[in-house]
């Protein structure tokens, strides 16, 4: 499994006056995904961007954009989302009562289909919604902020996971988000995640290929 370890820099993490121009620097080799939190204000604390800010950044690099939509009632604007074309488009399960009609549409556009849950909600909660999904992100902070810390309790939802995921056969990938670095990416990869968002120990110094290089390396050592 470890081979195939995406890394996800999460932009927000860096200045977002000058995305455009900073992720034209970045190395495709080594950086497989930007991560774009769009935040409401609303179902998180703060307050990002929209589609307009991530169909201009779209135009400044080839890397596949990972969207992790933190707004209530995403099957309200999720076309908007799904125009845009990401590699992924990932809804919160807490943020809607209609979970199943925004995954079936992001899969019909061509685009991977994900569940994000919260560090408080049960992994065993979305099970009845994998057929649905390319991918389940279990958020190791709670959502809002980057630079916050690693939720150790972390580990076993995703060994959770990775069970029932193996157990039935399916090919759905997990996703962690927050506090994710060098000490504990290793961790997290060995409980069984493949996708790892990394937002303030991918940016620090603004050495984002460095520091995606390095944690790479950290996680398959
Ligand atoms: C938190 C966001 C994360 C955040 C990660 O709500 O979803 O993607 O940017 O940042 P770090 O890695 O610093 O916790
Ligand atoms: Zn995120």
């Amino acid at each position: 499994m470890n081979s195939k370890i995406l890394i996800a820099p999460s932009i927000i993490a860096g200045d977002l006056s000058t995305a455009g121009t900073d992720v034209q620097q970045f190395d495709p080799a080594v950086v497989d995904l930007l991560h774009i939190d769009v935040m409401d204000g609303n179902f998180v604390p703060n307050l990002t961007f929209g589609p307009g800010f991530i169909r201009s950044l779209k135009k400044h690099t080839n890397i596949p954009l990972d969207v992790h939509l933190m707004i209530e009632k995403p099957e309200l604007s999720i076309d908007s989302y799904i125009e845009i074309g990401p590699w992924c488009l990932v809804i919160h399960y807490e943020s809607t009562r209609f979970p199943g009609r925004s995954l079936s549409a992001i899969r019909k556009a061509g685009i991977k289909p994900g569940i994000a849950l919260n560090p408080a909600t049960p992994v065993e909660a979305v099970y009845d919604l994998l057929p649905y999904c390319d991918l389940v992100l279990v958020m190791s902070v709670e959502p809002g902020f980057y630079g916050q810390s690693f939720m150790p309790e972390s580990i076993s939802r995703i060994k959770r996971l990775r069970d029932k995921i193996e157990t039935e056969k399916l090919k759905v990938m997990i996703q962690v988000d927050g506090g994710i670095n060098t000490s504990n990416i290793k961790d997290v990869v060995s409980a069984g995640a493949e996708i790892i968002v990394a937002g303030s120990s991918a940016y620090r110094d603004m050495k984002v290929n460095e520091n995606t290089a390095t944690l790479k390396k950290a996680a398959i050592l």
